[in-house]
């Protein structure tokens, strides 16, 4: 099965469990890439009034894959700007498999993966799972062993 990372990280706690799946699984690794940074507070704001930003070119046609996998931080419990306008440039999503992790500083409620799972899943996309990195899991450590359960999904 080969699978497409598409990772969105503002300060890189998504990037190193992206790329530690990466590492263990057949999969390209795309970067997605706001084309502006913003100021903290308009970051929340545009996330929470689920905007889109322009981001840079990356991977977005799925015709050579049979699983997406999007990881992303949550912003004000949502998905971040960028990753909203990647999920409008999707093409060719049809029949292929989703997957999300997406990283957070507390052990609060997002909607983050619901937002992405609905959005993808009326365009014919079949879902596979997800993974939470929360706050905790970040301090004690205890996401690493998560993280290689998760990657089972892609190993078929
Ligand atoms: C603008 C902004 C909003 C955030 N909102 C939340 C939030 O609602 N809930 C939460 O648990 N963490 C929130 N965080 C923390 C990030 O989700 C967390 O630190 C994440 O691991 C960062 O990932 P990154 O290093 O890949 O950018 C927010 C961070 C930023 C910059």
């Amino acid at each position: 099965m080969k699978t497409l990372i598409a990772c969105y990280s503002y300060s890189g706690n998504t990037m190193v469990a992206a790329q530690r799946i990466h590492e263990n699984i057949d999969a390209d690794l795309t970067r997605i890439d706001p084309v502006k940074d913003r100021w903290n507070v308009i970051k929340a704001v545009h996330a929470f009034l689920e905007k889109k930003w322009p981001i840079k070119e990356c991977i977005t046609d799925l015709a050579d894959y049979d699983c997406l996998l999007i990881c992303c931080p949550i912003w004000a419990g949502r998905t971040p700007p960028g990753v909203n306008q990647y999920l409008h440039e999707l093409e060719n999503v049809r029949g292929k498999k989703l997957a999300i992790l997406v990283t957070m500083s507390s052990d609060g409620n997002q909607i983050a993966t619901t937002q992405i799972k609905t959005a993808l899943e009326v365009q014919g996309m079949e879902w596979v799972g997800q993974l939470k990195i929360k706050g905790s899991d970040q301090e004690r450590g205890s996401w690493q062993p998560k993280l290689e359960e998760f990657a089972q999904y892609f190993m078929e």
